[in-house]
């Protein structure tokens, strides 16, 4: 049987990070897979994950099972923290998922169950991990446009245009923030359009949101997915605490399923609920404790945010700094967007082959559409950067 096994092609994001591995070169930049990276090149643990492992530690009785849907303390915690004034518990179906690739996963296959005809729109680039996992599924899908190489900016006008082919039933996906590739984001104008566009098409919103609080702040990141959920009657929206709590090894995600009332809650819950079952039964916990112990606690919650926000300015600074050098080096404004976009990524605009280029001659790894990881820069290694896109002829 494993022999007739068809080859199975790798992921080309986490390949990257292979081939970073084995590069024996000193100087080599790793600008590719979303991992955080402080200064020194180090995922710290942050310190408030740290203080509540340690209290976890001490205080924890028992390893038995949770639920199917996970602790409900951390779904509390978690949906009020994305959700904000948004937040309805009456209207809130929740389950904890291995990560956010988790929720992602059961929302698709939510959507399969509930309408199978339903189309999910991607936008144009996305995740490559979305349209995978739909076409592992066998789910329909379509993409609308999103991103304009010319400016690296959003193409709104084209995005409302391609829109405007959606079906009752369908569903939009869009990512909270920091979109994942391109850095290009949403004016809370634009998600409002877009919020009134699907409600008048009748039409889901599902929102994936995994880098809160790496973009403009905590409730800035979420304005967009709040004010859609306060638009339209029924909204997913998948979370992640890999990158902004810095958990990534303890695959900590949410899925909430927002409906109208109590009727499609409860019917969401059963729903949510067995399909963890299927696929794992009980999610995994010990993220999932760290998030609520830090969320339930005000010290620690205080002292998570004062280190997100320096680690979300530490990126801002970052871009702002590869902006002017290469802004410098190339005698034109042309990069100028890589200090307007937001959390760990920005798409430069190189081609496949400039890609190539730049691994083989400086030793600079990015996934092969240009997105870099800002992170993955430092101040010394900027410069460096921007002279080696310079020379690309970027
Ligand atoms: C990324 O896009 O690099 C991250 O979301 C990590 C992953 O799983 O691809």
């Amino acid at each position: 049987m494993l022999n007739d096994l068809p080859e199975q092609a790798p992921d080309k994001i986490l390949m990257l990070m292979q081939m970073y591995r084995e590069d024996p070169r000193e100087q080599k930049i790793d600008l590719g897979v979303g991992v955080y990276r402080d200064a020194e090149g180090k995922t710290p643990v942050m310190r408030a994950v740290k203080a509540a492992e340690e209290r976890i530690w001490k205080t924890q009785e028992t390893k038995a099972y949770t639920g199917l849907a996970g602790d409900p303390a951390y779904a509390a915690a978690l949906s009020r923290m994305i959700l904000g004034e948004a937040h309805d518990e009456g209207r809130i179906a929740a389950v904890a998922t291995p990560g956010g690739t988790g929720a992602i996963r059961q929302a698709f296959e939510m959507i399969g169950r509930a309408s199978p005809e339903a189309t999910i729109w991607l936008s144009a680039p996305t995740w490559p991990n979305h349209p995978s996992i739909l076409k592992h599924l066998g789910r329909p899908m379509a993409e609308y446009r999103y991103f304009d190489a010319k400016t690296g900016l959003v193409d709104f006008d084209g995005m409302m245009a391609d829109l405007a082919g959606i079906k009752e039933g369908d569903v939009v996906l869009l990512h909270g923030c920091c979109h994942n590739p391109t850095g290009a984001n949403l004016s809370l104008e634009q998600w409002q359009q877009v919020a009134d566009h699907l409600k008048a098409k009748g039409a889901l919103a599902m929102i994936d949101i995994a880098y809160q609080g790496f973009g403009d702040g905590l409730d800035a990141d979420a304005a967009g997915t709040r004010l859609i959920v306060k638009t339209l009657p029924e909204v997913l929206v998948a979370a992640s605490c890999s990158k902004n709590f810095g958990i990534y090894r303890e695959r900590t995600g949410l899925l909430m399923a927002i409906g109208e009332g109590p009727d499609a809650k409860k019917k969401a819950q059963g729903t949510l609920n067995y399909l963890n079952r299927q696929n794992f039964s009980f999610p995994p916990d010990h993220g999932a404790r760290i998030v609520t112990t830090i969320l339930d606690d005000e010290a620690l919650k205080a002292d998570w945010m004062a280190e997100l926000e320096d680690v979300r300015n530490g990126m801002l600074a970052l871009r702002q700094q590869l902006a002017d050098e290469l802004r410098q080096r190339s005698n034109s404004d042309r990069f100028d967007f890589i200090a307007r976009h937001r959390g760990m990524f920005s798409r430069l605009g190189a081609t496949p082959e400039q890609v190539d280029h730049m691994r083989d001659e400086n030793g600079i790894y990015m996934v092969g559409d240009s997105r870099i990881n800002i992170a993955g820069l430092n101040a010394n290694t900027v410069p460096i950067l921007a002279q080696a896109l310079v020379d690309a002829g970027v």
